[in-house]
């Protein structure tokens, strides 16, 4: 079967003066539908990098990523708009809310731009941050919030419009053991549910529990994939 998502040698290079930073450098990598899949690698590695690229949300600087078979460099402005405003969940590393709005308004924000009518935004916005132990911070702003509720407001954002791949960038790097537990809890059964799901994350052991298969990157390449559980073979 097609994957979902595949990349051919793709290349992304940051010009920085008179130095060139290949953030990441002729990696081939596929993600099939209904797949979890951990991306692993220090810092510097350029997962955040391949996720913008995978997320349609930064271009390459050679290669191609393709969604199901059909480049992302060849759709229109409106398609493009159309995969990340429907199809994509993104969990930045940063967060990215809004800090102007509310908990609840951060979430909704999230179902603007794929035809939910205003009452149900609201509805499955507010339950999606009960599911997540917030239904007493819904009014809070971000800065308001602990670096925990904000990843979690983040998670509600990503999933609340039932995308078809969540890309989660480090999504339990800010929070305790019981809340990490609980949100790779969420993305499990959302990805048992048939959500593809690729998540970043330094938590080996997380990975070897909820992956299907790990990824690692070193230096902006791909330097081995494993099955998860298996003991170590590169396949
Ligand atoms: N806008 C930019 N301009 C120049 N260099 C950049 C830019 N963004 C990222 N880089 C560089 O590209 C490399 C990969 O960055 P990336 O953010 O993808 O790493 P990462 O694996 O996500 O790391 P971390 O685990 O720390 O989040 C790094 O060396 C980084 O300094
Ligand atoms: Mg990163």
């Amino acid at each position: 079967m097609e994957p979902y998502l595949q990349t051919v040698s793709l290349c992304r290079y940051y010009r920085r003066g008179p130095h060139e930073v290949k953030a990441l450098d002729n990696v081939s990598v596929a993600v099939n539908k209904g797949e979890y899949l951990a991306l692993l690698g220090s810092s510097g590695s350029g997962k955040t990098t391949l996720l913008n690229l995978l997320a349609g949300l930064d271009t390459p600087t050679s290669g191609t990523v393709a969604l199901e078979g059909s480049p992302l460099t060849g759709m229109s402005r409106r398609e493009l708009s159309a995969y990340r405003a429907r199809k994509v969940g993104m969990i930045f590393q940063s967060f990215n809310l809004i800090s102007h709005y509310t908990a609840l308004q951060n979430v909704e924000a999230a179902l603007l731009f794929n035809g939910t009518p205003p009452a149900e935004r609201r509805r499955a916005s507010a339950a999606m941050l009960e599911s997540l132990g917030l239904a007493d911070r819904m009014t809070h702003r971000p800065g308001d919030l602990s670096g925990g509720e904000q990843q979690r407001v983040a998670v509600a954002r990503a999933v609340v419009k039932r995308p078809e791949i969540l890309f989660a960038d480090e999504p339990t790097g800010n929070l305790d053991y019981d809340n990490s537990r609980s949100i790779a809890g969420l993305l499990q059964s959302l990805n048992a549910g048939g959500l593809t799901v690729v998540l970043v994350t330094h938590n080996h052991e997380m990975a070897q529990e909820y992956a299907h298969r790990t990824v690692r990157m070193q230096y902006g390449r791909v330097t081995g994939t494993d099955l998860a559980g298996a003991t170590g073979g590169a396949l």
